[in-house]
Parts: structure tokens; C-alpha cells; sequence
């Protein structure tokens, strides 16, 4: 089958004071219907960057889409008009941006802003739409749903207001869900409560979705696929299972070993990847990672690797990295490190 969304080689720069931020990094992958995969890589690593690009909505200027093509079902939505970009924008793929201020219009209360979105696509009127619009925020557990719908978005919480932001964004039963930071401010049972939610529509729709967050924990539970970003790069990607088992790339090695796991917790060993993340208007030659990397080689620190299946790994395992990180991991076990 042909996969739902693919990516290729996208670049994404922004004019800065201080010289060029080179924001997303020729990120490339393809996305098969139904799979889920979950985004995760620090702060400033180019997450939301190369979202808002694939919604036509990366500001121009400052912002510059260098190179690329991002293709749903064949069709490059770099290249769509806005109108067409707009018919496919919430039906066929739902987006729940970072910034509520993407995702809502702060003039039209909720209820208006579901309501034409289900108008516009499922043509829902009148008091079907209304009733519809009071299911969605049912869905994401806003009480008293009925009498919230009337309010603006100022009159929510933060953590309500990303409830309201993910109820747009599955208002038209889309096929393919991106979601930013979606759940980032919701306390935990909440936060269990929607990701249970996106299973049973995963479940019912076969619906494919991008989860992106900073929580590894997360995307352990919702998806079946990682991506591991890294100064506007892909450094691993692959089945949940494999990379969490045997990552290849020190980076997501780093971010794994300081997941707070009850053995760490109870021996106070918290990991923290040491450093800080590179300037992206001057990025370090050869894998940004580097100058952060204890594993790192001569050749990490002057050339780029290029993102390549892993050696002898599982299917669609795939790392960018000089190194063999399972053997450096052995040797220092060995070692009695
Ligand atoms: N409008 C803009 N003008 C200039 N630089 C920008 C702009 N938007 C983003 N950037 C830069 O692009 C880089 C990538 O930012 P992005 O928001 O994609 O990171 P992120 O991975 O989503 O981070 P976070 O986890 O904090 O959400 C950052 O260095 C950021 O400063
Ligand atoms: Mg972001």
C-alpha cells in the first residue's frame, strides 16, 4: 500500500539577528495508514517547525522552506494552493499545533469554530452540529461540556484549552492526526484518559497519527513507531520496541537512560544528558550531537552520518551515527564502568 504521508528532504531556515537558524534539516520519512509515530527530541530540535510546514504555516518571512516535499496520498501539500490546503486541512488531516493560538480563533467562541469545521466538512448543521460539537468535548472530558461550548478560548485553562485544541482537531474523523505537544499540560489521569481516547479512535477509524512530545514515557504507551530528532535532524527512527530495547544512536541512548524508571528513582540516579543543545545559526560540523557525546569519534566530530538502516537490526530500524553504540555500551559494561 502507499504510505499516507511522506516527507522528503525538507528544509526549513529562519532570518535571525544573528545570521540564518537552520530549523529542519533535510528530515525525511514515510508514514504507512494506520501506524503511529511518536516524535520526541529537546527543545528547539525542530519539531513543531516541520508541523507548521506541513500545514503551509511556517511565517514567511522570517521563515524559508529551502527544499522539500511533503506528499499526502501523493499530493505535495507544499505546493497546494491555500484553498485546497484547506479542504484537506481538518477533514483529512487534523492538526493540534503547539501554540493554541494556531489551533484557535481567540474572537469566535468553541462552539463556533467546531461548528464550522463541521459544517465545512462532515456538512453538519443547526443542532446536529451543536450536538456533535458537545460529544467532541465530552470526548476529551470537558465538564459541563453543554455550557463550556458557549466560551471563548481565553475563558479556558491552559490545560482545557488543549482538551478544546484536540477536540477541532478529531472534530472531522480525519485520517491522519498530527499532534504537537498535545497533552503537555494535562495532569496525568487526564493525560492517560486521552491517550486512551486516540486508541479507540486509532481502533475505530484507523486513524494514523504523528504524536510529538517531550515525554518518552508517552510514546512508549500510544505509538508503534519513534522518531528521535536532533538539531532539525531524524539521528533514529524505528519499531518502539527495538529502539527502546537496543537504541543505535547516543542521543536517544541518553534520553532513555533518563526516563525516571522506580529502580533509578530509588537508587537517586536520575541521568541527564550532559550539555546543552547546539546554536542552530551555527551548528557544530559533522553530527551535532557530538560535542555532547562521550561515544563520539574523530569522524563524529567532521562529518555528517547520513540516516541508514542499522546493521544487522530489526526492519525500518534506521540511525545516523559514526559509531556502534551496543558494542561501546558492551565494552563498558565490560570494563566495570
Ligand atoms: N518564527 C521564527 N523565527 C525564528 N526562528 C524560529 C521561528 N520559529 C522557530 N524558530 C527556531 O527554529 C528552531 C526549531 O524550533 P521548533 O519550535 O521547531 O522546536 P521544537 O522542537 O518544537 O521545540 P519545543 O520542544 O520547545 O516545542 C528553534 O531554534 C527556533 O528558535
Ligand atoms: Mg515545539
Amino acid at each position: 500500500m502507499a504510505p499516507i504521508l511522506e516527507v522528503r528532504n525538507l528544509t526549513v531556515e529562519f532570518d535571525s539577528g544573528g545570521g540564518t537558524v537552520h530549523a529542519v534539516n533535510d528530515v525525511s520519512y514515510t508514514l504507512e495508514e494506520g501506524q503511529t509515530l511518536g516524535i520526541v527530541g529537546e527543545s528547539g530540535s525542530g519539531k513543531s517547525v516541520h508541523v507548521l510546514a506541513m500545514a503551509g504555516l511556517v511565517p514567511q518571512p522570517p521563515g524559508r522552506i529551502v527544499s522539500g516535499e511533503v506528499l499526502y496520498r501523493g499530493r505535495d501539500l507544499l505546493k497546494m494552493s491555500e484553498a485546497e490546503r484547506r479542504s484537506i486541512r481538518g477533514r483529512e488531516i487534523g492538526f493540534v499545533f503547539q501554540d493554541p493560538m494556531t489551533s484557535l480563533n481567540p474572537v469566535l467562541t468553541v462552539e463556533r469554530q467546531l461548528v464550522e469545521a463541521l459544517n465545512r466538512h462532515m456538512g453538519l448543521t443547526g443542532k446536529a452540529a451543536t450536538r456533535r460539537a458537545i460529544e467532541l468535548l465530552e470526548m476529551v472530558r470537558i465538564p459541563d461540556a453543554a455550557r463550556r461550548i458557549r466560551n471563548y478560548p481565553h475563558q479556558f485553562s491552559g490545560g482545557m484549552r488543549q482538551r478544546v485544541m484536540i477536540a477541532i482537531g478529531i472534530a472531522c474523523d480525519p485520517n491522519l492526526l498530527i499532534a504537537d505537544e498535545a497533552t503537555t499540560a494535562l495532569d496525568v489521569t487526564v493525560q492517560a484518559e486521552i491517550l486512551e481516547l486516540m486508541q479507540d479512535l486509532k481502533r475505530e477509524n484507523n486513524m494514523t497519527v504523528i504524536w510529538i512530545t517531550h515525554d518518552m514515557g508517552v510514546v512508549a504507551g500510544l505509538a508503534d513507531t519513534i522518531q528521535v530528532m536532533y538539531a532539525g535532524r531524524v539521528v533514529e527512527r524505528g519499531p518502539i520496541d527495538d529502539v527502546f530495547a537496543s537504541p543505535r544512536n547516543a542521543y536517544t541512548w541518553g534520553l532513555l537512560q533518563s526516563l525516571p524508571t522506580d529502580e533509578r528513582r530509588q537508587m537517586g540516579r536520575l541521568y541527564q544528558i550532559p550539555g546543552a543543545p547546539p546554536d542552530l545559526r551555527d551548528p557544530p560540523p559533522g553530527d551535532p550531537f557530538a560535542p555532547r557525546n562521550r561515544f563520539a569519534t574523530d569522524r563524529c566530530h567532521t562529518e555528517m552520518p547520513p540516516l541508514r538502516p542499522v546493521e544487522g537490526g530489526a526492519p525500518g530500524h534506521m540511525v545516523a551515527a559514526w559509531y556502534d553504540l551496543p558494542k561501546l555500551l558492551a565494552d563498558q559494561n565490560g570494563a566495570g564502568a
